[in-house]
């Protein structure tokens, strides 16, 4: 039986064409999309891939997917990755996953983004079900924890800021940096949020993915829909 995150996946594969540079995300729904994509460069279909992950790498790797870096490739021409939740606006919160720095990097470099997901991440408003993943740099860890508190106080948001864990240690992502998920709950303007965040020393990046992505594909049970930002973006 195929899965949501399978419908998703193989859905994005319209959006492929031969010889395109492209940007390929990390969760469960985006190895959904590789194990789609794996057979079409099996059969002939020519790409090649930035992972945002080193688990992506390696899944990619398995696969036979040809995979380069931003370095031979800087500019790409899609990324294709998944989302924990996805507002009106196609705002984003990412991260769940820890991979949100090479996530942003990597959608960033791309003439456009599409998140594959399914209807469980599409939310009203961000921060109702997922706290906001914020990669920190370790030096000054509890300074850089209070600047947030305060930055977010100031646009009116609290909530528990705790640092990631992976069993008894505290998870460290592929850049070598901790995560601090910040529950803020309803986060009613994430540009603002995302420009405050952005100035903090000690923030590397947060998951907090504004006017980044073009198109959503949304998997239900049945089938899926391509969503729009609401603002027309
Ligand atoms: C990883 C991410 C993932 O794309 C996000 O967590 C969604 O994962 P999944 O498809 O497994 O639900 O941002 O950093």
């Amino acid at each position: 039986m195929t899965t949501m995150k399978q419908r998703a996946g193989e859905a994005a594969l319209d959006y492929v064409s031969d010889g395109m540079k492209l940007g390929i995300g990390t969760g469960s729904t985006a190895e959904a999309f590789v194990r789609a994509l794996a057979p079409k460069v099996a059969d002939g279909l020519s790409i090649i891939g930035v992972p945002t992950s080193e688990r992506t790498r390696e899944l990619c790797e398995e696969l036979g997917v040809p995979l380069t870096t931003l370095e031979e490739t800087p500019h790409l021409d899609l990324t294709i990755d998944g989302a924990d939740e996805i507002d009106p606006d196609l705002a984003l919160i990412k991260g769940a996953g820890g991979a949100l720095l090479r996530e942003k990097i990597v959608a960033a470099a791309s003439d456009r983004m599409i998140v594959i997901a399914d209807t469980s991440k599409i939310v009203e408003t961000l921060g109702t079900s997922f706290p906001v993943p914020i990669e920190v740099d370790r030096f000054g860890l509890a300074s850089t924890r209070n600047a947030i508190e305060k930055a977010a106080s100031q646009l009116g948001l609290s909530g528990d800021i705790v640092v990631r864990t992976n069993g008894d240690a505290p998870y460290i992502t592929d850049g070598g940096h901790l995560i601090l998920d910040a529950s803020f709950r309803r986060i009613v303007d994430p540009e603002r949020l995302a420009v405050a965040l952005n100035v903090i020393p000690g923030v590397v990046e947060h998951g907090l993915f504004v006017g980044l992505a073009d198109i959503a594909i949304v998997a239900s049970g049945t089938g899926v829909e391509i969503v729009t930002a609401s603002g027309g973006k």
